[in-house]
């Protein structure tokens, strides 16, 4: 998979990408990220790639300009799956989204700031609108790193043992047992004796039944929506 980040902070964004997981599948060749500084594609002197919105208001808005010339100059390189933009009020990222675009060969993120970005782009030019949530961030950088780090790490091959992924929370509507390790007892607590039995087809029903009574308790919503 090949991802095209139009940023105004590229540094940030390739520090951030240098850690554990997610630099592992970079190293592995699973994933190439590239970062554009869109002032770099900025027609003006002073590199100016935001100005007054239209009819007044606070905020500045992030230009056509730069943005479209920069998404021109990397479409003329390559075919794109999707051109997406984080935004608050784009679709709220979820598993099966990060599922979906886990499948995909290229695609291109743009991260926004100040108030926003031109309309006339998101219109035109942007295929799909991500969230991560329903609160407002300064800029669209950490937004991108998180919707990365989610189809990132399901990618065939970057996740050390396959079966991980599958796995987790979420990938099934159901949020994933509880999980033990080394002191079997630490002062009184101990660990639930089930799991020291030995006897794997039990620890699976349990852990299954333990999803489904967890699920119900902290996130009811999932089962109620266990067709989305
Ligand atoms: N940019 C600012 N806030 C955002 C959010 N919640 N999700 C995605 N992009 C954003």
């Amino acid at each position: 998979m090949r991802i095209d980040i139009l940023t105004l902070f590229p540094t940030f964004l390739e520090n951030s990408f240098n850690y554990s997981i997610l630099k592992r599948a970079i190293d592995k060749n699973k994933v190439s990220v590239n970062y554009h500084d869109i002032r770099d594609y900025s027609a003006n002197k002073y590199k100016q790639v935001d100005d007054y919105a239209y009819g007044g208001g606070a905020g500045m808005v992030m230009m056509i300009e730069p943005i479209d010339k920069c998404i021109r100059a990397l479409k003329k390189q390559r075919d794109y799956d999707d051109i997406i933009y984080l935004a608050p009020d784009g679709e709220k990222l979820n598993q099966k989204i990060a599922n979906t675009f886990s499948l995909k060969k290229n695609i291109i993120l743009l991260c926004g700031h100040y108030k926003g970005i031109d309309q006339r782009i998101r219109d035109h030019i942007i295929t799909k609108e991500i969230s991560i949530g329903d609160y407002v961030l300064t800029g669209g950088e950490i937004a991108a790193l998180v919707f990365c780090d989610s189809i990132i790490r399901l990618i065939p091959g970057v996740l050390g043992d396959e079966s991980a992924a599958l796995s987790d929370s979420f990938q099934d509507n159901l949020i994933a047992p509880p999980l033990y390790t080394r002191p079997e007892a630490y002062n009184s607590w101990k660990v639930p004796s089930i799991l020291t039995s030995g006897n794997t087809k039990k620890i699976e029903e349990w852990r299954e039944q333990q999803s489904v009574e967890l699920t119900k308790l902290k996130r009811p919503d999932l089962l109620d929506n266990s067709s989305s």
